[in-house]
């Protein structure tokens, strides 16, 4: 384990003074980054002090170390969790090997691959939110915002170490490329769509955080089983950042649902008082949600099923001992899918349904908000819930793509479902609706009317301290 270099052009874990070479691809990356930063990052807000965490070690509460700090003089660093003596690769055909510390031959194609997907997301949320400062309910929101957008730009740079490092000429490019890549552009997008969604208001954030992000952990918690063990440690140190963007998107929407149920308790329509009706709420989480199913790629994927054998990607938690087969060949995996109006049961080797299982763990944690959400409503007294859709819906990847399902995850068909359509998803007057509702609010202790006030503020700070101080 390499001791901590703070003092370094780029702080790190991973010894990157001794490696004169890496070191200096590393720093005339850097530029670029910055470059790109400047371009598509945050709009605005470079010369404000903004009160942000910095990783500055991997060990308890290394990485929740509070400052001002304007956001073009953060300190991206790379940080690698620290490695288990003797780590063995603990499933798939590679079981009980030792892990390796440097890319096998014949995996290298597909491992580059793993990591330039995982890395396209980081820098493509940035782009997606570079405007929402504008428009903050609070300081305290605009403070969080700006956390998720530096600590992504921490992503990206994990990504490219690992780039850099393990992958020669090859990973060299791949990192230009994504300060390339554009998320929405019409010829050079991001790699994945949800990452290309425009993200135009806050309740928009929101959901990603809350849905798409969450996709990211979980991506990053099958990653952080890996066999290849520097991606295993660079993971498993995102996982601690990551939660609290997740943390962000499920009180974000929590406290959205809770003013409009506070002002429904009242007797007040949400839409008379610039606040955001609850129907609107569910369209967002449709979009969103069902978006976000599609990122883990097809429900029967003979990749899933390689990347497991191989010992590259396990499954949630593989580690813990939840699976009793860790070589995954003998069970299947039981589904059901549309065939016409009905239901039929489809069975699938278990191997190749990796992906099904990652995303229904997944869903157990988005219904785990979604039922926080709902508990709010009923303090409130307000009859209806907030629904998370079925996996069947609204799926343009995997086997349920091409067929047409209700919320509820019922088969019906392509006609239904264009007549239903804009009573589930957002129309241009449902965004046009929240879009009033933005207004900034940048004094201490004041909100926005559409959003209640967090429980807690931020590293023991009340919500009324000043999250930012502007220039
Ligand atoms: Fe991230
Ligand atoms: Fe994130």
């Amino acid at each position: 384990m390499n001791a901590v270099d703070l003092e370094a052009r780029i702080p790190n874990n991973v010894g990157l003074k001794d490696d004169k070479k890496l070191l200096r691809a590393l720093e005339q990356w850097q530029p670029r980054f910055l470059d790109w930063w400047r371009e598509m990052g945050p709009s605005d807000f470079r010369e404000d002090q903004i009160y942000l965490r910095t990783a500055v070690g991997v060990g308890q509460g290394g990485w929740a170390n509070f400052d001002y700090v304007k956001m073009p003089d953060y300190r991206w660093g790379i940080f690698l969790a620290e490695p288990e003596p003797e780590k063995k690769i603990h499933f798939g055909d590679k079981l009980g090997d030792p892990v390796w510390d440097a890319v096998p031959g014949e995996h290298r194609n597909v491992l580059r691959r793993i990591i330039v997907t995982q890395a396209d997301t980081e820098p493509a949320s940035v782009e997606q939110q570079r405007l929402l400062g504008h428009t903050a309910p609070s300081l305290y929101d605009l403070r969080n915002v700006f956390q998720v957008n530096v600590e992504e730009g921490r992503h990206l740079w994990a990504m490219v170490y690992l780039l850099h490092k393990y992958f020669g000429a090859d990973g060299r490019d791949e990192a230009e490329e994504l300060l390339r890549r554009r998320s929405g552009h019409a010829d050079n997008p991001r790699i994945l769509q949800a990452f290309n969604k425009p993200t135009p208001d806050w309740l928009s954030f929101f959901c990603f955080t809350s849905f798409t992000d969450r996709d990211g952990k979980y991506q990053l918690a099958a990653l952080a089983e890996s066999g290849f063990y520097p991606l295993a440690r660079s993971t498993q140190f995102m996982l601690t950042e990551e939660a609290h963007h997740l943390s962000v998107g499920e009180n974000g929407v929590g406290r959205v649902v809770e003013r409009t149920a506070q002002l429904m308790k009242e007797g007040t329509d949400p839409r008379t008082v610039g606040a955001i009706p609850l129907d609107i709420i569910q369209k967002y989480v449709y979009e969103w949600s069902s978006a976000s199913y599609d990122l883990f790629g097809g429900e029967d994927s003979s990749n899933a099923a390689t990347y497991f054998g191989a010992g590259l990607k396990g499954r949630y938690r593989e580690g813990d001992g939840l699976y009793r087969d860790p070589k995954a060949l003998e069970q299947a995996y039981t589904t059901q899918v549309a065939e016409g109006t009905a239901l039929r049961t489809l069975e699938i080797p278990l191997r190749r349904a990796m992906n099904a299982l990652l995303l229904e763990a997944y869903y157990a944690d988005c219904k785990r908000i979604v039922d926080r959400w709902n508990r709010t409503l009923k303090r409130y007294d307000v009859a209806a819930e907030v629904k998370l859709p079925s996996l069947r819906f609204n799926r343009q990847q995997g086997i349920h793509a091409g067929k047409w399902y209700d919320p509820e995850g019922n088969p019906i068909a392509q006609a239904e479902f264009e007549k239903r359509r804009t009573t589930w998803f957002p129309s241009a007057e449902d965004y046009a609706t929240v879009k009033s509702c933005m207004k900034k609010v940048y004094e201490p202790g004041k909100i926005a009317n559409w959003i209640a006030p967090p429980a807690q503020g931020i590293n023991n700070n009340p919500f009324e301290w000043e999250y930012v101080k502007f220039h």
